[in-house]
């Protein structure tokens, strides 16, 4: 009988001193598990006199009681300071000085599609999207190069397979909408997005670019049409007073193509070293939609015509911000992109 006073005072003084709950768990196996001090006690019942198993047996029960009532006691105790420990080394910290925080700032590349976006949506285009895993077809086919057609050198191309690529331009865009709209205009819309070509990085290549498409289908479109809207975006992004040149030039997708000139903003036309020296800056290429488009993708190209250019982000901005690198834009250096907080 003193034995079982024994026991169960050691356990309930275990139980007290136990500081986690694993440690309580310990003492739980030690006293009450299969090979524990209590289930010892009952096993040595057998040993007894008949007459007196049942006193004994009784008082290790109670005891068997009293250690379990303590230890779910003592269990609930440390559940809920170590919950209140957890809670005050999780508390946020709020007292952190503003002044040490670095927002970030929108990308200069996003600065120049959101502004070509707000001014043609300004003049009643809409905005299209479209994959940048492009099929062949769009990307050439439907534009008017197909498969052997020299044209294709002029755009290095990352395959994925002989009929998926990484989109080259957002001229394949175009041709998705031109074949949605089957046939019915107006059309009048642009699509900025991400392009790529396998070229080797330097100051002014990126194997991965930005370019803007805009087309404009419908009945008696014209190139004076196609003058009027590139110079109303160039006095918009470069300031007032610029004026644009036309260069023939060769796309497969127009007749006639242009390149796409805008007077000095640096020099204003008089010649510096930005423009060297010409007083012009190439900046982007356009044309008429060749009727050919536009019959393979179901419109009559003797009852509407329309016009298109594709201009490169990149180019904008290095001009617009005076960047001399166009790997800047895509090397994440914090003490470049920070420079933009002022145009946000
Ligand atoms: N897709 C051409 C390029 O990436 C740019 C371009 C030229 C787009 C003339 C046009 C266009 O829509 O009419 O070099």
């Amino acid at each position: 009988m003193d034995k079982i006073l024994e026991v169960q005072e050691a356990a309930l003084e275990a139980i007290k001193q136990a500081t986690d709950l694993e440690s309580l768990n310990q003492i739980r196996i030690q006293y009450l598990g299969k090979k524990g001090s209590i289930q010892a006690l009952m096993n040595e019942m057998k040993e007894l006199p008949k007459e007196e198993k049942p006193i004994f047996g009784s008082k290790v029960n109670v005891c068997k009681q009293e250690v379990t009532s303590a230890l779910e006691k003592r269990q609930e105790e440390l559940e809920v300071s170590a919950l209140s420990e957890n809670l005050i080394k999780d508390k946020i910290d709020i007292t952190l000085r503003e002044s040490n925080l670095r927002l970030g700032t929108t990308h200069p590349l996003m600065m120049i599609q959101k502004e070509i976006e707000d001014l043609f949506i300004g003049m009643g285009y809409t905005i299209a999207e479209g994959p940048e895993v492009e099929e062949d077809y769009y990307n050439f086919e439907l534009a008017n190069i197909p498969k052997d057609h020299p044209a294709r050198d002029m755009q290095d191309t990352f395959y994925i397979d002989p009929n998926t690529l990484l989109r080259t331009h957002t001229t394949a865009m175009q041709m998705r909408e031109l074949e949605k709209a089957k046939g019915t205009t107006p059309i009048k819309l642009i699509c900025p997005g991400k392009v790529y070509r396998r070229d080797d990085d330097d100051a002014t290549h990126s194997h991965q670019f930005m370019q803007c498409e805009g087309l404009v289908v419908g009945e008696n479109i014209t190139l004076a049409d196609l003058k009027g809207t590139l110079e109303h975006m160039a006095n918009a992004m470069f300031g007032e007073g610029r004026t644009i040149r036309f260069r023939p030039s060769y796309f497969p997708f127009t007749e006639p193509s242009v390149e796409v000139d805008v007077s000095c903003p640096f020099c204003n036309g008089k010649g510096c070293s930005v423009c060297k020296g010409s007083g012009w800056i190439e900046i982007l290429g356009a044309g008429m939609v060749h009727p050919h488009v536009l019959e393979m993708n179901g419109f009559d190209a003797e009852k509407c015509s329309g016009f298109a250019f594709g201009v490169g982000l990149e180019r904008v901005a290095m001009l617009k911000y005076g960047i001399d690198d166009i790997r800047n834009f895509y090397i994440n250096d914090q003490r470049f992109l920070k420079n933009f907080d002022r145009y946000d």
